[in-house]
């Protein structure tokens, strides 16, 4: 079973891509009543008249993810109107440790990926608060990121995104790091098939995508992070071993400790298998500094009765 907690729009657009993939049953949780008892009826629904052979279910009761093997966090809060990022992190803090201790209660086996902002603070936050081997937990950013990058490369070349690797590291947010040097179609470098200037805007938009789907349409994004979902809980339960781009929490893997940032992974039963090191230039290994500096500060915002 994979128990999806938020059902809001990140996790029902996640509860779509699975149950149409039948990968498992799921379950839906919210602390709003009735809210994914609603969803959940809506996609059963759905699924009725598409003859696709999964459960979806609603609660409010966290004991109903009791034996799940995958939890997908979705919970949390959106930055409101006048809010400081450090506000941010104190609500969204709560929400993951509240969520951290009944996942330890009920799914105390299982692999979790958490969406939640900032994102990589609030692996660094669940790994803390769950205890759990850093295997097990998962941050969902840079399959997004390099979804996006993919798609601009793309729209460049009239090629194919599912012909197009793109690369894109470090935090989840203003400070990653697309890198069009290692980011390649047959082999050949971005740097070596598009002038500068593409580049530039190629590595512009994919960081500006998340803010760009706000500015158009009043929130944030959910159709790409619940694929991303979807196609990571695949490599999980069917043991495929794909490299994804994740958030992983590091122990000396890049010259890094204590940390959680966005590296690529390879993703198989049990979690994260492996974390693969990637063969950065000077230039690049001094960005990706900057941004696992710019995580550090993030996770200092953590008030420090939550990592206890
Ligand atoms: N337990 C369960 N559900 C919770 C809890 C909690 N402790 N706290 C909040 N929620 C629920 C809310 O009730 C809401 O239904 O989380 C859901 C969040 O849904 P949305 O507001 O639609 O947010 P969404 O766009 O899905 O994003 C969720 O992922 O991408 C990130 O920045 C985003 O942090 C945000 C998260």
């Amino acid at each position: 079973m994979i128990a999806i907690i938020g059902a809001g729009r990140v996790g029902v657009a996640a509860a779509i891509y699975i149950s149409m993939m039948e990968l498992d049953d799921i379950v839906l949780i919210d602390i709003i009543k009735g809210r994914p008892q609603g969803e959940a009826l809506d996609l059963a629904h759905a699924l009725s008249i598409l003859g696709k052979s999964v459960s979806v279910t609603g609660s409010n009761d966290y004991k109903d993810i009791s034996g799940a093997d995958i939890v997908l966090i979705t919970a949390g809060f959106p930055r409101g109107p006048g809010m400081t990022r450090e506000e941010l992190v104190a609500k969204n803090a709560e929400v993951v440790v509240d969520i951290a201790r009944k996942v330890v209660e009920y799914a105390p086996n299982s692999v979790n990926i958490i969406t939640t902002n900032p994102l990589d603070a609030m692996v660094y936050l669940l790994y803390k608060a769950t205890g759990f081997p850093r295997e097990r937990i998962i941050g969902f950013s840079g399959v997004l990121d390099s979804g996006r990058m993919k798609y601009y490369i793309s729209r460049k070349l009239s090629i194919s995104p599912a012909s197009i690797e793109a690369i894109v590291i470090g935090q989840h947010g203003e400070k990653m790091l697309p890198l069009p040097r290692l980011s390649t179609v047959m082999g050949k470098p971005l740097t070596e098939i598009l002038s500068e200037n593409d580049v530039e805007e190629i590595t512009k938009e994919t960081i500006q995508a998340g803010a760009r789907i706000i500015e158009l349409r009043g929130y944030s994004s959910s159709y790409g992070p619940g694929a991303g979902l979807a196609i990571m809980s695949e490599a999980v339960k069917k043991d495929q071993n794909k490299v994804f781009l994740a958030s992983a929490c590091l122990n000396g893997e890049y010259g890094y400790k204590d940390v959680c940032v966005n590296v690529p992974v390879v993703l198989g039963k049990g979690g994260i298998k492996k974390i693969i090191e990637l063969p950065l230039n000077e230039k690049e290994k001094q960005l990706l500094d900057e941004s696992v500096d710019a995580i550090r500060k993030n996770i200092a915002q953590i008030p420090p009765k939550y990592l206890g």
